[in-house]
């Protein structure tokens, strides 16, 4: 299990438990919805994902995969992951989640939510849309995704942020491709497919 301290307060990163009572309506949502619900993250050996809302890295073959497997979809973040783009990503419709019901944003092809479920209820009839993070969200997303895109980069980093661990007894890893670091990528990575069991 990995855990992280802070303010001297334990936050446990497993892969978030699910109430029993909420299992049996999570899996009708599952079931009934015909999008495939897709979590897209980047995560350092340790699940780190970022720090002082930012990135950890440069890799620019993971970021054109993102681009290509995103592009026309719609793609949900929390609040803080939309603020820490400079602009809004082209062809796609950005669905950003805050419990601040006062937030609103006047960019074009982005809409605020105040759930995940409303999130993905505007979703419906996208083939797939992506969860997009950032730690909050991801942990909220993993009662609800039926596939997760993770890209593993094999190093240690200092982060605030953190992946949930990926809890292989409900999840199958399909595929996975190695990328070694290059002049370009400073870090060995590598595509990982889970699929939910
Ligand atoms: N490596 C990667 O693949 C990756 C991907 C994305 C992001 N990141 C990194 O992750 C970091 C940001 O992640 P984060 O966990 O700090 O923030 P986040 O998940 O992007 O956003 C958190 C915000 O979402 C809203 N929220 C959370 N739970 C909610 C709920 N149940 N209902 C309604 N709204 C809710 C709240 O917004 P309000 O405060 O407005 O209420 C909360 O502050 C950054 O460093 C970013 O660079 C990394």
């Amino acid at each position: 299990m990995f855990s992280k301290e802070k303010n001297d307060v334990k936050i446990d990163l497993e892969e978030p438990k699910i109430l029993e009572h909420s299992q049996a309506h999570i899996k009708q949502t599952i079931k009934k919805t015909t999008s495939t619900i897709t979590m897209i993250a980047a995560a350092g050996k340790n699940n780190e994902l970022g720090k002082d809302n930012d990135l950890l890295w440069h890799l620019p073959d993971d970021f054109k995969r993102f681009k290509q497997l995103t592009t026309g979809h719609h793609i949900i973040m929390g609040r803080k992951t939309f603020e820490s783009f400079p602009k809004p990503l082209p062809n796609r419709t950005h669905i950003i989640i805050t419990r601040d019901k006062t937030y609103t944003t006047t960019f074009k092809d982005c809409i605020v939510v105040h759930s995940l479920e409303s999130a993905l209820k505007l979703s419906e009839n996208d083939t797939t849309p992506f969860i997009i993070g950032g730690g909050e969200i991801y942990a909220l997303g993993f009662a609800f995704a039926h596939k997760i895109e993770l890209t593993r980069v094999h190093q240690d980093f200092e982060s605030d942020t953190f992946f949930p661990v990926i809890d292989e007894n409900n999840w199958a890893l399909i595929t996975e491709e190695y990328h070694p670091k290059d002049e370009k990528h400073k870090f060995d990575f590598t595509y990982l497919t889970y699929s939910r069991r």
